[in-house]
């Protein structure tokens, strides 16, 4: 590598990285980037011509395909096009852009929605447009890394504690000083164990403190609720959350992220959120699908009850072949490995035989708590579960850990 004969850390930082990708690429160990070249209905998939059951996709629902948000995508880019050339605030706005704002907030309860580019922008433009430099942000040490970089971007003062652990949340919330604004946010559903949030404890500390809460619920839209609403539907306590930060991503089969809340809040997003201000409105097919998307939840209500099935099934069925599942109790399934090299090595052995799995190692989880972050959905079949349940033990064996 050449960068005109530069030697100073950030070449090093260049090499050190690229080194350990090459390193576990010759040893057969490197699994990421993989590309797809068909989503057969999204729980089977071709890789490198070979048709593989996928267990690390977000598609919760199953809805990527799904021919009524494909043909809304369609015929937005037939009345629109293909871009919008322009940020929201100038003549990026399209009625689209409106309706899927409505949609959204009449899906989630609240007076109003925003949407944004990506999920991972979302947290980054709200976090930071809400705190300044005298407030307080409090938050889980779980919480995905937007969350993270959207509270150091925000200059507040960053107080974070213990997963789940409520009494530390406690002790966070009384070292404010009072008089000072200040913010909790938690994942609804963490992206990397699969368990959920405390959730009545922490509204309860939020009322307690006053404190604002905010909760992203990236992977609990479609999941968690009988109607897939999210987690205030999951626990009976609708209008509790101050902030609802979502993606249209995972359970919504296209990209972009939104905020809904109330009015007030929402306005004040519009007008002070650099995000919104300063880039480019969502393209026309992923608006019109991700308004779709969340229509079709509503109208096919048994795709939520047969991921709840699912889950279970590939929960239990882990479980009972000897795997430590952590404490998921949702569809992101962890298969706790140890070391980063046990979860490479159960990766490619699964994906030899056509279980595509991916591994979770640090810094993205604490060292010794590498895994494979499967993941089921709603179009996968019980029989597939199992064989794909029955790869997995076949390399816990083959590599010692079963
Ligand atoms: C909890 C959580 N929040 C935010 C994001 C970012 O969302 P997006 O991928 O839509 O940018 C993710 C993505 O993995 C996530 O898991």
């Amino acid at each position: 590598m050449d960068f005109n004969e530069v030697d100073d850390a950030v070449i090093q930082r260049i090499r050190a990285m690229n080194e350990r990708v090459e390193q576990a690429q010759e040893a057969d160990l490197y699994y990421y980037n993989q590309p797809i070249s068909e989503l057969r209905g999204g729980a089977r998939v071709l890789v490198r011509g070979r048709e593989m059951g996928m267990y690390a996709s977000y598609s919760y629902l199953g809805l990527i395909g799904h021919p009524r948000i494909n043909a809304a995508a369609k015929a937005a880019v037939d009345r629109y096009g293909t871009g919008t050339h322009g940020v929201r605030s100038l003549a990026g706005t399209l009625t689209l852009h409106r309706e899927l704002e409505e949609t959204i907030a009449a899906f989630k309860g609240t007076e109003s929605a925003i949407t944004y580019s990506s999920g991972y922008v979302t947290n980054l433009t709200v976090v930071s447009t809400l705190l300044g430099r005298n407030d307080y942000v409090i938050c889980d040490k779980l919480n995905h890394a937007s969350i993270v970089d959207g509270c150091l971007m925000s200059g507040a003062k960053f107080l974070r504690f213990n997963h789940n652990d409520m009494q530390a949340l406690e002790h966070r919330l009384q070292q404010v000083p009072a008089g000072s604004a200040k913010l909790v946010i938690v994942d609804s559903v963490f992206s990397m164990d699969g368990d959920i949030i405390n959730f009545p404890k922490v509204v309860e500390l939020c009322r307690k403190y006053k404190a604002w809460l905010m909760v992203d619920e990236a992977h609990s839209v479609g999941v968690l609720g009988k109607t897939g609403r999210g987690i205030e539907e999951h626990f009976g306590m609708e209008g509790v959350i101050d902030v609802k930060m979502g993606t249209l991503s995972k359970t919504i089969p296209a990209v972009g992220g939104y905020v809904a809340g109330k009015k007030d809040l929402i306005e004040y997003l519009r007008h002070a959120s650099r995000a919104y201000i300063f880039s480019a409105a969502l393209p026309p097919a992923v608006a019109a699908a991700a308004k779709v998307a969340f229509e079709v939840i509503l109208d096919e209500p048994w795709r939520v009850g047969k991921l709840c099935e699912n889950s279970k099934q590939f929960i239990d069925g882990l479980k009972q072949r000897g795997f430590d599942t952590m404490a998921t109790e949702t569809a992101i399934v962890p298969v706790l490995c140890g070391s980063d090299e046990m979860a490479y090595m159960m990766t490619r052995i699964s994906q030899h035989h056509d279980v595509f799995v991916l591994p979770v190692v640090s810094p993205a989880v604490p060292p010794g708590l590498a895994r494979l972050r499967a993941t089921v959905t709603t179009n996968h079949e019980p029989e597939e579960i199992e064989q794909a349940m029955d790869v997995i033990l076949l390399a816990g064996k083959e590599i010692g850990m079963i």
